[in-house]
This record gives structure tokens, sequence and C-alpha cells, in this order.
């Protein structure tokens, strides 16, 4: 008996969608792919912005430029969403998901801002929505989170989810680059972008987050904000302080129970121990870290980012949409727990590093202290080192409420004798941030 056949539209051929299109068409594939489809999977149109472009490895005669009518009329089973951005992808995978079509996307833009929406609409017509690749590249967290995990309780999720950051850290890690140099190096190998705003002020790990935080906790997918905290304030010093006692600085998102019905949700820099599992991934790698209540701690790692190892991701999706077409039926969305309720990040407890560049004169300490002090933070040790007319004082705090660290800071930064105020950043201690 012939295969059943399942048609596959494409928007998107940058790095991920002509990745992607190379696997659908590579012939020595093709068993293994009607294997786990159950199906011949054959694509029917690869949409771009600009259809005069060449492009290595897409066959021209598949190359349109009419996104729009591919995800809204052609005669498709699943539309693969490699746009990127939020607006247009949007409207397409609304368009698609609203006659039944399933979807496959990596965008996590779209998702953290109108996931839970568009899940609904997928259910109320019969399609699939899946989006594993949105989170961390090729590491199958989302699958895991929605499958493998879940009937656990989950009572924290800690990851690494952005490349581009974490090769900045490695760098003034390893080598004892500055800031500036570490980003200009990401930037040459083609990690960061031009404008890194999205991956070093923490955008691209917030909507991470978000979805992570969707998956283990049943939170909506609604364009919500969440504490945010980027690595540009990160300094040299910084990272090195953290060497000497034992640490190394990440940037973690994570999305964390507090108490029964709290959740908290946030990226930051971190002092990670070095022997926590998280420290030893290095480079552009990403790695989440998971907390079961039943399961106790697991951890996935892989490539973040590129094309092929994304594309990977998006044809597990891709399969398993095709696989739900043959049998008839969808995977429903993902619950929502609408007992939880948003835990500021001011509320919760941390230890913290602070580090300061003051002016090298009696009395400075003192009047330092005394902020501290009155805003209790109690001051667990403090390194002093002298440049000049300045002294650079690191501080770490006792456990301290974030509210009463930012207040803290707020009135060290308005004292005369008082130049800089440098990163602060929450230190992990036993399993804790
Ligand atoms: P690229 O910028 O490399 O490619 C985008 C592609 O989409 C291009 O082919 C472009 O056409 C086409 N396109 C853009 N807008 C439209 C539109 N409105 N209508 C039709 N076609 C359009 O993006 P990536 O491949 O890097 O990323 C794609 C998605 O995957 C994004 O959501 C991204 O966040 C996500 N992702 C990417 C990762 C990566 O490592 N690159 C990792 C994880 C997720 P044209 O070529 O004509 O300009
Ligand atoms: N810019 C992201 C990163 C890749 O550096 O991890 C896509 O999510």
């Amino acid at each position: 008996m012939a295969n059943p056949v399942v048609r596959v539209g494409v928007i998107g051929a940058g790095f991920v969608g002509a990745a992607l299109v190379d696997i659908l068409l590579d012939p020595t594939r093709r068993v293994a792919l009607v294997d786990a489809a159950t199906a011949e999977l054959e694509l029917v149109g690869v949409a771009v912005r600009d259809a005069r472009r060449e492009r290595p490895g897409v066959p021209p005669e598949l190359v349109r430029a009419d996104a729009r009518t591919l995800a809204a009329e052609a005669d498709i089973d699943v539309l693969v969403e490699l746009a990127g951005g939020v607006d247009a992808a949007g409207e397409y995978v609304e368009a698609a998901l609203g006659r039944g079509v399933s979807v496959v996307t990596a965008n996590k833009a779209l998702m953290a801002k109108r996931g839970t929406a568009l899940a609904r609409l997928a259910h109320a017509h019969g399609a699939d929505l899946f989006y594993e690749a949105a989170v961390g590249g090729a590491v199958p967290i989302l699958r895991a989170l929605r499958t493998s995990l879940a009937g656990e309780r989950i009572e924290r999720v800690m990851g690494i989810v952005n490349g581009t950051t974490n090769f900045i850290l490695s760098e003034m890690t390893d080598h004892g680059s500055d800031y500036g140099d570490a980003l200009a190096e990401a930037q040459r190998r083609g990690y960061a972008e031009a404008d890194p705003t999205a991956d070093v002020e923490a955008f691209d790990a917030a909507a991470k987050v978000l979805i992570l935080a969707s998956l283990a906790f049943g939170t909506e997918l609604r364009d919500e904000t969440i504490d945010r905290q980027g690595i540009s304030g990160v300094r040299a010093l910084d990272v090195e302080f953290a060497r000497r006692n034992g640490y190394v600085i990440k940037l973690l998102g994570v999305a964390e129970r507090v108490g029964e019905h709290g959740l908290s949700r946030r990226v930051h820099p971190a002092m990670v121990p070095v022997d926590h599992p998280l420290a030893a991934v290095h480079g552009a790698m990403n790695a989440v870290f998971v907390e079961g209540q039943r399961s106790g701690p697991l951890m996935w790692l892989g490539q973040g980012a590129g094309g092929a190892p994304t594309a990977t991701a998006v044809l597990g999706d891709v399969l398993d949409a095709a696989r739900n077409r043959v049998s008839g039926r969808h995977d429903v969305p993902f619950m929502v727990d609408d007992t939880l309720v948003r835990v500021p990040a001011g509320d919760l407890e941390s230890v913290f590093y602070l580090s300061l560049d003051v002016a090298d004169e009696p009395g400075v300490l003192a009047a330092v202290a005394g902020v501290f002090g009155r805003h209790r933070v109690s001051i667990q040790s403090m390194e002093q080192s002298g440049f000049g007319d300045e002294a650079r004082l690191s501080f770490l705090t006792h456990r301290a409420l974030t509210r009463d660290v930012d207040a803290t800071i707020e009135e060290l930064s308005q004292l005369d004798v008082v130049d800089r105020v440098g990163a602060c950043i929450r230190v992990i201690e036993g399993g804790a941030a």
C-alpha cells in the first residue's frame, strides 16, 4: 500500500529554513523520514521575501514570494514558520491554524507574546502547534516537559538559554577579556547581531523563560514582561572575583515555585558554584536544569542556535505533526494553572555580590557600610583594592531581600564618594538563586 502523503509548506529560507529544506530533500534521509512520519513528506513551497535571490540547496521551482497565500490558501497539511518577527509571522500562523493546518515554528518572540491564544486556536481547529526549536535550539527540552515530565511537579527550571551571552561570559572567564572585547568576538563569529540588545539585555532569554514556565508550571503565554537583567554591566573584575571565590558568572533564566502558590520568572546574571552542572556549560552551548519533586535534578545540554542544529528540532516537530495528521489526532495544548501568583524578584531573598568604585579617603567605608545597614542588608565579606585616588570595594552580602538590595544600590549611587556602582549579581548557594 502506498504511504499517505503529508504536504508541507515552509515560510523562511534563512539559517534555519534552508537547513530544514536541506534535510527534507536529502535522499539518504527519505526512508527514515517516512518511517518517523508514517507518511511521505511532500515539500510544496518555500516562501521568502525576495524570491529572485538564488538560494543554494533550495530548488528554484519551490521558491515563492507569497507567504500569505501559502499559509491561507495552499493545499498543505503542515505549515513551518521560520520567518521570525511577530506581526507577519503571527498572521501566517493564525491563517494556517484557523483552517486546521498544523503549524511548526521556531519563533520564541511570537510564542512568548501570543502562544496561549494560538494553542487554543489550534485546538479549536483540530491542528497541532509545535515550537520545540523556540527554546534551546537542538535541545529537546520542550518535548521533555510536555511529555516525559507531564505528570511531575516541577519545582524549578534554571537554564542557560542564550548562546551569545554564554559565549561572551565564557570568553571573559577563560581569557580574562573585558565585556567589549568579548562582545566584539561574538559578533566576529556570527553569534551576536550588529545590534546585540536582544541577547545582551536578555530579551531573548526572557521570552524563552516564559515559554519554559508555561510548560513547567502552566502559566499563560500572553505578552507578559518578567524581571530581566542583562550582562552588559558585568565587568572583567566581577568575573575575576567570581573565579577567586569558586564561582562562574552565567546568565540564568529561572522559573521556580515560591511557596505553594507563588511563581518567580526572571533572568539575570548569577554566580554559579563551579561544581554546579550549569557552571560547565561553555561557549555558545545552551543547557536547561530541571528540578522535579520526584525526578530530582535533570539536565539537557546542546547547541542552542545555528541553522542545522535548530532545523533538527523543527524536523522533529514536523514528523510529530505529520504522524498526528495520518492518525487523525492532534495534541492538546498545554494546561493553564490560574492559581499561581506572580512573585516579583524584589520579594525574593538571595546572597548578592556588589562592586563599587569609590574615592579612597577616610570615612568612605563607614558611609558605604551605613547605607547597607539602613536597608537591612548585612555584609558577609568585603575586599578592597586600590588604584590611584580610587578604591574598588567588592561585597558579598548575607541573604537579603532583593528590594532591600535595590534600595541600597539606589542610595549608594547618590553618594558623592561613590563613582560607580557595578553589576549587582545574585549568588547561587546550594542550588537556590
Ligand atoms: P533568517 O533571518 O536567517 O531568515 C528568515 C527568512 O524568513 C528569510 O528567508 C526571509 O526571506 C524570510 N522572511 C522574513 N520575513 C518574511 C515575511 N514577512 N514573509 C516571507 N518570508 C519572510 O532567520 P533564522 O533562520 O535565523 O530564524 C528563523 C526563526 O528561527 C526565527 O524565529 C528565529 O528566532 C528562530 N531561531 C533561529 C535560530 C538560529 O540559530 N538562527 C535558533 C533558534 C530559533 P529573505 O531570505 O527573502 O529575506
Ligand atoms: N540569539 C540566540 C542565542 C539564538 O544567542 O542563543 C536564537 O535563539
